[in-house]
């Protein structure tokens, strides 16, 4: 089914913040590719969550790329921060950013990856002129604010339409999915072209530990692959 490695990135979002660095060498261990970290501003979500010390904090725990995904409003006051907390990609949502290629071009070169976000509502279209530039593209399979929601299913569709323009314009961004990913639905995401999948309740939330969790959903993929 797939010709690429899919990367699995653990979302701390729904893991047990009382004990959130063991939580995190734990699916470090399990073989997560990315820790997949959700900020969050209470304006352009409903939710607040961490900031940049916490993804200082996490630095220590693991050696893998921190994902930081950042759900806020004025991204561009906040990214320094980021990067010099150690995030190593940092996502903006297209919706809150006036001048995405300054923000693109600033993020670079902060010797950070550049990500993209685009709700389930925003058209892939709003991203176009910038996708050679990036480095992923992040398809919100969830309206974004919350762990543990359902996979919207149109969304399987945009995902394979991003798959044919980044394909047809061989562009290397990296294609990640985010929000409803469980092992059912995996298969399905990979097959229309996702090749980062970013999972919070389904590994956080499971009644085994996390560890057992993603190592089930790693199986689930190459059972169907
Ligand atoms: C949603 C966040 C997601 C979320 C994913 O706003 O961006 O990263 O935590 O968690 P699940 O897999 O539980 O939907
Ligand atoms: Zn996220």
């Amino acid at each position: 089914m797939k010709s690429r490695r899919i990367k699995l990135a653990p979302s701390i979002l729904s893991a047990d913040f009382s004990r959130l660095g063991e939580q995190v060498a734990e699916v470090t261990r399990a073989g997560a590719d990315y820790i997949h970290v959700d900020v969050m501003d209470g304006r352009f979500v409903p939710n607040i969550t961490i900031g940049a010390p916490v993804v200082a904090a996490l630095r220590s725990w693991t050696n893998l790329p921190l994902d930081v995904h950042l759900m806020i409003e004025r991204p561009e006051a906040h990214i320094s921060r980021f990067a010099e907390a150690g995030a190593n990609i940092i996502t903006v949502h297209v919706e809150v950013c006036q001048h995405l290629h300054r923000l693109v071009e600033t993020i670079k070169s902060l010797g950070v990856k550049a990500g993209v976000a685009l709700n389930p509502a925003t058209p892939l279209s709003l991203v176009d002129e910038v996708l050679p530039l990036l480095d992923l593209v992040l398809i919100m399979t969830v309206n974004p604010g919350f762990g543990g929601q359902d996979f919207i299913e149109s969304m399987v569709d945009k995902i394979a339409r991003l798959r044919k323009m980044l394909d047809d314009k061989r562009i290397k961004a990296e294609l990640e999915v985010d929000g409803g990913i469980t092992t059912g639905i995996a298969p399905k995401v990979v097959q229309a072209g996702a090749e980062v999948l970013v999972t919070g309740a389904a590994i956080f939330n499971s009644k085994q530990d996390a560890g057992g969790a993603l190592r089930e959903m790693r199986r689930a993929l190459d059972l169907a692959g």
